[in-house]
């Protein structure tokens, strides 16, 4: 295999729209930046080198791969959130932008304050817990996720982001690894998907990504139940419970909220428009 770059991208741009990508020249490039290690300035000043033929057969692999459905995180091994960039493997689920929403209302909820304790169930690649860490440098956060093999990223990120000191990660089922602690808040992007919906999904995210994270059984509400349900676990109820929901859950949510003490509830959307955030407060503490 002999080509330059010009003519590789050409072939993986024209491989994709083929197999029916819209952003098919977008994603030729950006495969082969990352699969090349480069920047797209030397990739647009050297388009006429022809680099390695392993390095070919390495980029087309890829090519191979994201045309099967794989995604794009999961062959580069890397997610930008929260304008940090997070280790991924098939075992955590992609961080997505709207969970963004989450970070930004928690670190909006308590800037400025001191000796926070704020815990994150079902942690997965740690994008939460970690961002939550950096923005608001006097917090300590409990990360917790049923998944050992997952808590081994999230804890890779924490290195990478320079916060292993004030992350601690744990395994276990929901509040069980941290009964009887204190918390300031809860927050928690569990998984929300209803089991008949998984089949639905688009390809790359239910044959690649893990079910674990995204099964919330029947109605797709089974660990909001649990989190607001089980919350005598902890030491006291915390000041502040915030959720990432999914289409349509945030009233049955906030209900939830609601049963379990807590009266002062908001929705917060999207850039969609669509509720996608639950934020509640026990009465009184607006
Ligand atoms: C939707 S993912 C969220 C990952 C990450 N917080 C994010 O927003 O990108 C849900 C996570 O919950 C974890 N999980 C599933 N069941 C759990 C349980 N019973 N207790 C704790 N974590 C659980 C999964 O392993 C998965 O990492």
């Amino acid at each position: 295999m002999s080509s330059t770059i010009k003519e590789a991208l050409r072939r993986a741009s024209f491989c994709l729209k083929q197999a029916g990508y819209g952003n098919h020249s977008g994603e030729a490039e950006a495969l082969l930046i990352a699969s090349l290690g480069v920047t797209r300035a030397w990739l647009y000043a050297h388009g006429e080198e022809k680099p390695e033929a392993a390095e070919l057969r390495h980029y087309f692999a890829w090519v191979a791969r994201r045309i099967a459905g794989e995604p794009y995180a999961y062959l580069v091994g890397e997610k930008e959130f929260m304008s940090l960039s997070f280790l991924v493997t098939p075992v955590v689920l992609i961080p997505r932008p709207e969970t963004e929403l989450l970070v930004e209302t928690a670190v909006r909820e308590f800037a400025g304050r001191e000796n926070l304790r704020i815990l994150d169930v079902g942690t997965g690649s740690g994008a939460v817990a970690i961002s939550i860490a950096v923005l608001l440098p006097k917090s300590e956060v409990v990360a917790v996720d049923i998944s050992p093999a997952v808590l081994n990223v999230a804890t890779q990120n924490a290195a990478r982001h320079n916060v292993t000191d004030r992350v601690r990660f744990l395994a276990g089922d929901l509040y069980a690894p941290v009964s009887r602690e204190r918390f300031d808040a809860v927050v928690s992007n569990p998984p929300y998907i209803s089991s008949t919906d998984i089949e639905t999904l688009q390809r790359d995210v239910k044959v690649y990504e893990p079910h674990l994270a995204l099964n919330g059984g029947p109605d797709g509400l089974d660990f909001y139940r649990r989190l607001t349900a089980e919350l005598d676990a902890l030491a006291a109820l915390p000041a502040l419970l915030l959720f990432e929901v999914g289409y349509g859950q945030a009233e049955a949510v906030a209900d939830l909220c609601c049963a379990a003490g807590y009266k002062n509830i908001s929705r917060l959307n999207d850039l969609a428009g669509i509720p996608r955030i639950v934020l509640a407060k026990p009465a009184g503490k607006a």
